[in-house]
């Protein structure tokens, strides 16, 4: 994460008027206590400002996510990173476009570009460092030397903290829609997707295969968290101690087919998900990511178990 620290200038694709990172989420959940528990239990480090929580990984300043409380679980809003230079571009892009500025949400200080999405969802635009990685993050896949021992003794296992934020997977009503908004407004670009099912975009400045990633619901909604880990082993073991805290709602070991990451979906409080996620493919910003319609057996999984039977139902429709 050295871009965060600004000792390495970030990847930029020249000429092209994208956000560079998917930089915080905000959501709301009925019980603050329970969710702060719960993130933590997963490896995130969990703070309280003012009314609200605030999600962080481990040992980094950067603040990926907000937490209120409210009735029920319910998604608030996302805010993208764009270069400094680029943002008067992307406020005349939603001029152009007849993208109508809204003011922050209350109680959330900021300066940055604020609008509805194609299902009414609040999107911020705002200056902010690129939290996307500049290369593909490092996974480790070692095997022990002969005559040596390569797992470790149970009783020396340690807590998994995930790296950083990979990918949101929101609920639309309309995948079509979410991809054309995404792609003209956001300047994100189709990595993959099947049909009307399901999409994945990936930043344009170099960035794993999705950082958004629509999945076809009869309403808005957010589905997953993504967070990357280094190893399949780390995903193991933060799957196992989320067992461990009673946690054993969810679905993995498994691997994706677009966006080939190794998963462990650990279900969350509300009826959605927090992903271990490890070796998701990456985009690097002077490549043209070859984008593809799949079929729908292409979409969800190479190998795993078999997904709980709500894995894909919209708690908050
Ligand atoms: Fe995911």
């Amino acid at each position: 994460m050295t871009a965060i620290h600004g000792t390495i200038k970030p990847t930029r694709r020249p000429g092209e008027l994208g956000v560079h990172s998917l930089d915080r989420f905000h959501f709301s959940a009925p019980d603050l206590s329970v969710a702060k528990a719960f993130y933590e239990e997963f490896g995130l480090d969990v703070g309280e400002a003012g009314s609200q929580l605030t999600v962080k990984t481990r040992g980094a300043p950067h603040l990926w996510g907000t937490i209120g409380e409210g009735p029920r679980k319910k998604h608030g809003f996302m805010s993208f990173g764009a270069f400094e230079d680029d943002l008067e571009r992307f406020a005349k892009r939603l001029q152009t476009l007849g993208v109508k500025r809204l003011d922050p949400p209350a109680g959330v200080d900021s300066n940055g570009l604020w609008f509805h999405d194609h299902d009414a969802n609040m999107v911020e635009i705002k200056v902010a460092q690129k939290t996307s990685p500049n290369e593909k993050s490092g996974f480790a896949n070692e095997s022990a030397p002969a005559g040596a021992r390569g797992a470790p003794f149970r009783r020396s296992v340690t807590r998994v903290h995930p790296r950083r934020l990979s990918h949101i997977l929101m609920f639309t009503r309309d995948v079509r829609k979410a991809i054309d908004f995404y792609t003209s407004v956001l300047g994100l670009r189709l990595s993959d997707h099947s049909g009307e099912g399901i999409a994945f975009l990936h930043g344009v400045h170099g960035s794993d295969h999705h950082v958004l990633a629509f999945a076809h619901s009869n309403a808005p909604g957010f589905h997953h968290l993504s967070w990357d880990v280094g190893s399949i082993d780390d995903i193991g073991r933060g799957a196992m101690h989320m067992l461990g805290k009673g946690h054993s709602r969810g679905w993995g070991l498994g691997r994706h087919v677009l966006g080939s990451n190794y998963f462990h979906y650990v279900g969350d409080p509300w009826g959605s998900f927090c992903e271990y996620s490890a070796d998701i493919d990456y985009v690097p910003a002077d490549c043209d990511w070859k984008s593809d319609d799949h079929a729908p057996e292409d979409s969800f999984y190479v190998w795993g178990p078999n997904p709980p039977e709500d894995f894909t139902h919209n708690y908050e429709a």
